[in-house]
Parts: structure tokens; sequence; C-alpha cells
């Protein structure tokens, strides 16, 4: 999300922490269910459409994204140079094409928030490499959560693997608490220093969504005032999911039995 501020970090109850296990399982399933209409042919918008009738009709939950501060869409479909929030509409997917889908889901007045790439038929081998260091950097991020490390930890790791592999991290967006809300503090940040920024303690939920580019780390905004791209037209690619802080170390809420990378 952006990097405005908010107020105080929540510590989640085990009442709460349940609720957020099953927002989390349902954003998970979302994508578990859209992966085979994800082909050449099919629309964005399409892809929206089938989102949002699984979330509202099948799952009865809400989908966060729609009027989320005048979002028009159930979830965010963001391809090739588009870092994030892209609005699905009626662009038609081609082979090779690499998209994001994000989803985030209220269920019981709290939010899951997940989002992984997909390929459009046989991806290129830059779009196969940029989503694995993304979905990497995800996961590098992810083994570090437990009580005692510092945000600013998570965020040196994640940079330094992006950055090993000449590639970017975008600054302008993060991660982000979540829970009754879908974005609470702290911000978290896919770059930092060592020893600086939050120390985690158990019952802290939050995102890590890094949001990594091929070319430089700059992003500017469409003018539909939502989607933003890569400033060199490079690739993106973003993997998310929400955790848990627990006692000895992390709990991925978001987790899909399969399918991943
Ligand atoms: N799901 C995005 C995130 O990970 C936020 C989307 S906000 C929207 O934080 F308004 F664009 F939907
Ligand atoms: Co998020
Ligand atoms: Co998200």
């Amino acid at each position: 999300m952006d990097t405005r501020k908010r107020a105080g970090i929540s510590i989640k109850t085990p009442e709460e922490i349940d609720k957020m296990r099953v927002a989390g399982q349902l954003a998970a399933e979302v994508l578990h269910f859209i992966r085979p209409y994800v082909r050449p042919g099919i629309t964005t918008g399409e892809l929206d459409d089938l989102c949002h009738h699984y979330i509202v009709k099948v799952q009865q939950a809400i989908p966060a994204p729609l009027n989320y501060h005048g979002f028009p869409k159930s979830i965010c479909t963001s391809v090739n140079h588009q870092v994030c929030h892209g609005i699905p509409g009626s662009r038609r997917l081609k082979n090779g094409d690499i998209l994001n889908i994000d989803v985030t889901v209220i269920k019981d007045a709290y939010h899951g928030d997940t989002s992984k790439m997909f390929f459009v038929g046989e991806p290129s081998a830059i779009a196969k490499r940029i989503s694995r260091v993304a979905y990497e950097c995800m996961c590098i991020g992810i083994d570090m959560v437990r009580p005692g490390v510092r945000l600013g930890d998570i965020g040196y790791a994640i940079q330094r693997h992006a950055e090993k592999h000449h590639c970017s991290v975008v600054r302008e967006y993060c991660g982000h608490g979540i829970g009754r809300r879908f974005h609470e503090d702290p911000q978290v940040l896919h770059y930092g220093t060592p020893g600086t920024r939050e120390l985690l303690e158990p019952g802290m939920t939050f995102t890590i969504e890094p949001m990594i580019n091929v070319g430089s780390r700059h992003v500017k905004m469409l003018p539909d005032g939502w989607t933003v791209i890569t400033k060199d037209r490079s690739l993106s690619a973003q993997w998310e999911h929400t955790v848990l802080v627990t006692n000895t170390g992390v709990e991925v809420l978001t987790k899909r039995s399969q399918d991943d990378l």
C-alpha cells in the first residue's frame, strides 16, 4: 500500500487470530479458484467478475478493494510492467503476459490479503526470472518473522536478495499491518537497514508483498489514478502473504496447500 502515516500496531487476541485465519484462507482459496481461468483470450474484467461472484456468493464474504478509497473493482490485476493496483477491464490477456492477481477479502470483519503471479501461456525467460526473484524475496521475508526481529532486518534481507539478482525494489508501496482495517500500522518496507524500525511481537499480523522490477525501481501512476507502472516499462512482479507473528516464529495465514511459484 502507500506510505501514509497511521497510528498504533494492534496485537490480535486469540479470538481475532481465529477470524484472521478464516479470512486468510478464503483469500487464498480465491487465488486457487481463479488459476484455471488465467489463459490467453480472457479479459482482466472477466477475471474480476469470476472472483467477485466467488467471494460474494460462494464464500459469503466481501471483496475489500471494491469502493476502497474509490477503487472500482473487486480484485487488482497488474499485467507485465504494471506494478500494482491495476484495474480489471477490457484488456485481453495474451500468450506470454504475466500478471499479479491481488485478492483481499473481509469475513466476520477481518481481512485476508494475498497475491501471486500467473503466467499466461508460455512465459519468457525474463518473465520467469522476475517472478521467481519476487517470490524468493517474499519467502526470505516470511522466513525471518519471529519475535525480536525488527522490520528493518526484514526489509534489508529482501532488498539484498533483489539487488543480488540485479533487480530493484519499489519503494513507494509497502506491506502493512492488517486486521479489522485493510491497512494498519506498521508499514512493512521491502528495503531498509538492519536493527531499525519496529520490533516484532507475538500477535502482530501484517503483509509482506515485495514489488520487484527488472529495471529501475522508479514507478509512475497512470491517469486512471490507480494503476502503478514502472517508469522504464520494465517487467515487475509481486507476491503477497498475510502473516501472524507467533511465540516462536510465523504462521502464514494466507497459505495455499498447493500451487506456488
Ligand atoms: N491489496 C492491495 C494491498 O496489498 C491493496 C489494494 S487497494 C485497492 O495492499 F484499492 F487498490 F484495491
Ligand atoms: Co497488502
Ligand atoms: Co494485496
